[in-house]
């Protein structure tokens, strides 16, 4: 029987001692020493804390064709490193301006803005340095077909163009569709990455590779409309971080569009779709099912 409770915890952990390993001076060194503050900011905006549902991503889907999840935590561990530097340059004050994050303060906070813009450079590019890694995959083809998909996943048609979307959306006038395009890309566009990713790891044909997209695309919208869900309706204490700042900084979301109540039918629909998307296969897609539902009800 698949236990999605022991599976998070039991990513969370790996990813938290991974992470704790990989960012330290002596790690990110290259032709000159990493600076102390600089690696102190990424593990700052990195450790302790997160859900890591995209490493977990990677895992449930890599699990479908076998892959053992010592093997697909590298991978995780790079979409992760994407995940927070976005963190860390959305709270900045020329983004959303946050002082809170995972409980803590920003990394802005914690140092300062410039040491949160470097600290963000830094854990993107080591994130592909974690993918160009023989540790991550034997097979260079399969490595390249993995940095592709991040850059896919994170660049200026992804997470970083939805970031863009977003910020020009703060002067209104977004249409339904335009908020359904912002949503896959800032935040769709790393979790369809991180579900592409652990197939890819698994060796997928063509044909699963397309359903586990299908479902990768439907969890994504599913997360973001939940995360702007909880914006409206959970506390700064439970979130670990501020709440109620959406509709003050006019985003353009769904649930400003068409109200609480209509987004959470809404969300049980595109979740649906999540499932659906796994109709073929069996067992094996458990992982993936229960997060999907898990997107659907979590509570932070
Ligand atoms: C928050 O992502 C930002 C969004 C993309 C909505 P998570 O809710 O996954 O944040 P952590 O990593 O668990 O803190
Ligand atoms: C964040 O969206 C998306 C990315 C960081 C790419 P939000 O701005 O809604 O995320 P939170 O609410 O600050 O975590
Ligand atoms: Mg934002
Ligand atoms: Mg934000
Ligand atoms: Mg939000």
């Amino acid at each position: 029987m698949y236990d999605f409770a022991a599976d998070i915890a039991d990513c969370a952990l790996a990813v938290e001692t991974a992470l704790d390993k990989f960012l330290t001076a002596e790690r990110l060194s290259g032709p000159g020493p990493a600076a102390d503050r600089l690696v102190a900011a990424m593990r700052h905006g990195s450790l302790n804390g997160g859900k890591r549902l995209r490493p977990l991503l990677v895992r449930q889907a890599g699990a479908i064709f076998g892959v053992p999840a010592s093997q697909s935590l590298i991978a995780g561990l790079a979409v992760e490193a994407v995940h927070c530097y976005s963190l860390i340059h959305d709270d900045l004050p020329a983004m959303d301006d946050d002082d809170l994050r995972r409980g803590r303060p920003t990394v802005h906070k914690a140092y300062d803005d410039a040491t949160a813009i470097l600290a963000g450079d830094s854990l993107l590019t080591h994130a592909f340095g974690l993918l160009a890694s023989p540790d991550c995959h034997p097979d260079p083809a399969i490595r390249i077909a993995l940095v592709t998909e991040l850059v896919a996943g994170s660049g200026a048609g992804g997470m970083a163009g939805g970031q863009m979307r977003d910020i020009e959306g703060e002067r209104g006038g977004f249409s339904g569709d335009d908020i359904a395009i912002m949503q896959a890309m800032k935040t769709g566009a790393l979790i369809r990455a991180s579900v592409r990713i652990g197939a890819i790891l698994g060796g997928a044909d063509a044909r699963a590779l397309s359903a586990l997209t299908a479902y990768a695309e439907a969890a994504g919208r599913a997360f973001q409309l939940a995360d702007d869900l909880l914006d409206v309706t959970a506390t700064q204490e439970a979130m670990g971080k501020a709440t109620g700042k959406d509709a003050a900084k006019g985003k353009q979301t769904l649930v400003a569009r068409i109200g609480v109540d209509e987004a959470r039918q809404h969300l049980a629909a595109i979740i649906n779709d999540a499932l659906s998307a796994l109709r073929t296969f069996g067992p094996k897609a458990d992982g993936l099912r229960a997060t999907a539902r898990y997107f659907g009800s979590r509570e932070n």
